[in-house]
């Protein structure tokens, strides 16, 4: 077998569930997870609709590349959300399964093992981050390298802080803005600082926006919208990720694509071609009835803004918490260990959150998703204001 696969982590639920095992909840208690970032709102009606009414799709082999029809209208929202001058829905947008496996993929496709001059491949990747990033570089043969996002920068990241050896071996960095779990946008000049580093270095950005819908008040700046601004309309060595599953809670439909440098994704097609994942017809069609309604989106986020407000109310006066820029998730800072904390909730209230250091890997003595919880508010109101007054409860015993 694949040597490399000895190199993966194992995911932080397994962590959660070995460390939920030690414990004994109340059973009077009803359990309440706020640990998986998995939407419950309801999906879209209209998508659900279209979805029925195109199965006769799955007749026919669907082509990777994905319809024209689809293209053109992901094409037509990039360049409404984020202020594109134009788009090439032949060239520079590819439909895939869910950005996890794009983004895994992706780096299979990016990596050049043959590029020693400066050493092994490096890939960056943020941390706390998703844990896709580590396993895409690992398995592509990169090592790979984290900057941290801390809570004294803000949970930015300071990609000035890189060394010059560092970006000379980079070969592909992940970006996730807005960020899981931190809620942090990483602001226009950070990126365009990025990018011109990029353009310096050689290295391919990839830009994980799939939260990038879910905002409070201002909707997050994307990484084609700078390089726009920046008079790069070819996107030169920018891709994005978006994506269905929190946009619309639609996680089951497996939707969203990649966009940007068409170079990069002329390679990127024809790795996927051989990889085999074609989205099939009938996704495709509900995937454009999805992408042309905002209607549902702005019903969404008013959603998870009545719930931040209720569940801040309930938490502010006891945890050291803020409202994220954007995401659906709280990260808040600790008074006592993270595991500690998650261990005592579950023991005493029955509410499952996820110990930050699960989500990211210490460096040189420090994690910097310790001492922080991860609470996805994705359950209905009422569930997520009940498991607020619950950890109250518990932070006021510790
Ligand atoms: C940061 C981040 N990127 C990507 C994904 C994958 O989402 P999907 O494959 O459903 O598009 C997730 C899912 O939780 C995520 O949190």
């Amino acid at each position: 077998m694949n040597p490399d696969l000895d190199k993966l982590h194992p995911y932080p639920f397994e962590k959660l569930a070995r460390l939920k095992a030690q414990c004994h909840p109340p059973e009077t208690l009803e359990p309440i997870a706020l640990s998986i970032g998995e939407p419950r709102h309801r999906a879209p009606q209209s998508v659900l609709d279209t979805l029925a009414h195109q199965l006769q799709g799955l007749e026919q082999y669907p082509a990777t590349k994905g319809n024209v029809e689809l293209r053109e209208t992901i094409a037509q929202w990039l360049e409404r959300r984020f202020h594109l001058p134009n788009i090439d829905a032949e060239r520079q947008v590819l439909p895939v399964n869910g950005t996890r496996e794009a983004l895994f993929a992706f780096a299979q496709a990016c990596v050049d093992r043959s590029l020693q001059s400066h050493g092994t491949p490096l890939v960056l990747s943020p941390n706390p981050f998703y844990q896709i990033y580590e396993g895409a570089a690992l398995l592509a043969g990169a090592d790979i390298s984290f900057y941290a996002l801390r809570a004294d920068n803000h949970y930015q990241p300071d990609f000035d802080a890189i060394d010059a050896a560092t970006w000379r071996r980079c070969q592909l960095i992940y970006i996730c803005t807005p960020g899981n779990p931190t809620g942090a946008v990483i602001p226009r000049d950070a990126l365009r600082g990025l990018i011109e580093k990029a353009q310096q270095y050689d290295f391919v950005i990839a830009s994980d926006e799939c939260y990038s819908e879910i905002y409070d008040q201002n909707p997050p700046v994307g990484l084609l919208e700078v390089a726009a601004e920046m008079g790069l309309d070819d996107y030169r060595r920018c891709v994005v990720f978006h994506s269905l599953s929190k946009r619309s809670n639609l996680p089951g439909l497996r939707s969203g694509f990649v966009a940007g440098d068409a170079e990069i994704l002329s390679a990127f097609l024809r790795y996927r071609t051989y990889h085999g994942c074609a989205m099939s017809g009938p996704v495709q069609a509900a995937s454009i009835t999805a992408w042309s309604d905002e209607q549902h989106v702005e019903l969404n986020r008013a959603a998870y803004r009545q719930k931040f407000d209720a569940v801040l109310d309930i938490l502010q006066p006891v945890l050291d918490v803020k409202r994220p820029e954007a995401g659906f998730y709280l990260w808040p800072k600790l008074p006592v260990d993270d595991e500690h904390f998650a261990r005592e909730l579950f023991a005493q209230q029955h509410v499952t959150v996820l110990p930050g250091q699960y989500l990211a890997r210490e460096l040189d003595g420090f994690n910097p998703g310790a001492q922080h919880a991860r609470l996805a508010l994705v359950a209905e109101l009422e569930n997520c204001t009940e498991a607020a007054q619950r950890i109250r409860n518990c932070i006021e015993t510790l």
